[in-house]
C-alpha cells in the first residue's frame, strides 16, 4: 500500500493524473500511516487563543488519538499539555470552562496552570518521589495572530518558518485585531482529505450549493503562488463571500489592499485547515482527524473588533450564520455520501479537472509524506504542490 509503484497515476502532471486511490479513504493501515507522518509531526491548527481569554480558561480536546488540554496560565500564556495523569494515567480535564489548577478526578493529583505537579496527596511516604519529575507532559503550542498551533515533534521547525509567507500574505487582514464569534463542531462520517478537497475546490458549487452560494459570481485562477506551509486560491468578486448576494452585511475591513480589496482568498494550511478570508470577515473549517472513515470539523468565524462593536451588529449577523450553516450542511452530506461511494469494492480512481488544482496538490502533499521512500525536506516543497505541474 505505501509502494510509490501504485501512485504513479497520482503523481502525474494535473490533467493527466488519476485521484487517489479509494483505500487512501478508507484504509486503518493508511490512516495510521497519515497520523504518525502528518499529523504528529506537522504543525496542527487549533482555533483561537480568544476561547480562552482569561487566567484558568481550559478546554480538552482530542487531537489525532492524543488527548489535551489548553489552558491560559496566570502568565497569560497559552499552553498545551498531555490531559493524561502522571499517577496512573487517567484523563484529567473533561470539556471546557475555567479551573484554578488542574485537578485529576481518581486521586486528586493537583497540577498547576503551568503543569507542575502541586500536591500529590499521600506520597510522602513513597521513596526517591519527586513531584518535580511528574509535571504533565507539555506539548508545543505557538500561536500566530491569534491563532493556535500544535505539533507533538520536538524537532519540528517553529511556526514562523513553517507558514513562511502566509503571515505577509494575509496581513491586510489585520486577524490581529479580529475575535471569533462563533465556533460551531460537527461529526462527520467521512475521511478527513474528502472535506478538505471539497473545500479547496469550487467545481462542485454549482450542483451541490445550486440554491444558495451559486448565485455568488466568480472567476477561477490558478492557485496562488505560496512559500510555506499553505496552498490557495484566490477568486476576485464583488461583495461579501460570507453572505449571500443581495443581503446586507458589514462594512469592509479598512486595512484591504491590493489583491485582498478584489475577492477571496481561500487558503489551506497543511495538513487540514481552510482560512476563507473575505472583504469583511474570515472563517476558518478545521478537520481533526478521528479514523479512517470519521472527521470533527470546527467552523470559526472572525470579525474585526469595530465590526462586532457595531449597533447593527446582532441585527445583521443572522445573515452570515445562516450563509455557512446552509453550505457546511451541503458539504456535509455530499462528503459523506463521496465517503459511502469510497467504501464500495467497485470504487476507482478517477480523474481531475482543470477546477480541481489542490485536490491534486492535496494528494500528492500526502503521498510525499507516507509513501515508502526517503522523506523530503518538508519546507522545500510544501507550498508548491511538488508534483501539480
Ligand atoms: S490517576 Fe490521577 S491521581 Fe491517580
Ligand atoms: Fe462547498
Amino acid at each position: 500500500m505505501f509502494s510509490p509503484t501504485l501512485y504513479t497515476a497520482v503523481r502525474r502532471p494535473l490533467l493527466e493524473a488519476e485521484t487517489m486511490p479509494p483505500w487512501c479513504y478508507t484504509s486503518p493501515d493508511f490512516y495510521e500511516r497519515e497520523v504518525e507522518r502528518i499529523f504528529h509531526r506537522e504543525w496542527n491548527f487549533i482555533g483561537r487563543a480568544d476561547r480562552i481569554p482569561n487566567p484558568g480558561d481550559y478546554f480538552t480536546l482530542e487531537f489525532a488519538g492524543v488527548p489535551l488540554v489548553v489552558v491560559r496560565g496566570r502568565d497569560g500564556a497559552v499552553r498545551a499539555f498531555s490531559n493524561v495523569c502522571r499517577h496512573r494515567g487517567a484523563r484529567i480535564m473533561s470539556g471546557e470552562g475555567n479551573a484554578k489548577s488542574l485537578r485529576c478526578p481518581y486521586h486528586s493529583w493537583n497540577y498547576a496552570l503551568d503543569g507542575r505537579l502541586e500536591r500529590a496527596p499521600e506520597m510522602h511516604d513513597t521513596r526517591g518521589f519527586d513531584p518535580g519529575d511528574y509535571g504533565l507532559k507539555p506539548v508545543r503550542l505557538e500561536t500566530w495572530s491569534g491563532f493556535m498551533f500544535i505539533n507533538f515533534d520536538p524537532d519540528a521547525v517553529d511556526l514562523k518558518a513553517f507558514l513562511g509567507d502566509l503571515p505577509e500574505v494575509t496581513a491586510p487582514y489585520r486577524f490581529d485585531t479580529m475575535t471569533c464569534v462563533r465556533r460551531r463542531e460537527y461529526d462527520l462520517a467521512c475521511n478527513w482529505k474528502i472535506y478538505v478537497e471539497n473545500a479547496m475546490e469550487a467545481y462542485h458549487v454549482p450542483s451541490v450549493h445550486m440554491q444558495t452560494i451559486s448565485r455568488q459570481k466568480r472567476v477561477n485562477n490558478p492557485p496562488i503562488p505560496s512559500a510555506g506551509g499553505y496552498c490557495g486560491i484566490f477568486t476576485a468578486h464583488e461583495g461579501s463571500r460570507a453572505i449571500l448576494p443581495g443581503e446586507p452585511g458589514f462594512p469592509y475591513i479598512p486595512t484591504l489592499s491590493g489583491r485582498c480589496a478584489e475577492g477571496t482568498y481561500y487558503i489551506l494550511i497543511y495538513p487540514s485547515t481552510m482560512f476563507g478570508c473575505t472583504l469583511d470577515c474570515m472563517w476558518w473549517l478545521e478537520l481533526h482527524p478521528r479514523g479512517p472513515e470519521e472527521t470533527r470539523l470546527t467552523v470559526g468565524s472572525c470579525f474585526p473588533d469595530e465590526t462586532i462593536a457595531r449597533d447593527d451588529f446582532d441585527a445583521l449577523i443572522g445573515n452570515y450564520y445562516r450563509r455557512w450553516e446552509t453550505s457546511i450542511m451541503e458539504d456535509n452530506v455530499i462528503s459523506e455520501q463521496q465517503q459511502e461511494g469510497m467504501r464500495s469494492p467497485l470504487a476507482s480512481p478517477g480523474r481531475l479537472s482543470y477546477l480541481e488544482p489542490l485536490v491534486h496538490t492535496l494528494g500528492n502533499w500526502v503521498l510525499d509524506r507516507v509513501l515508502d521512500q526517503p522523506q523530503t525536506s518538508r519546507l522545500a516543497d510544501s507550498g508548491h504542490g511538488g508534483s501539480t505541474g
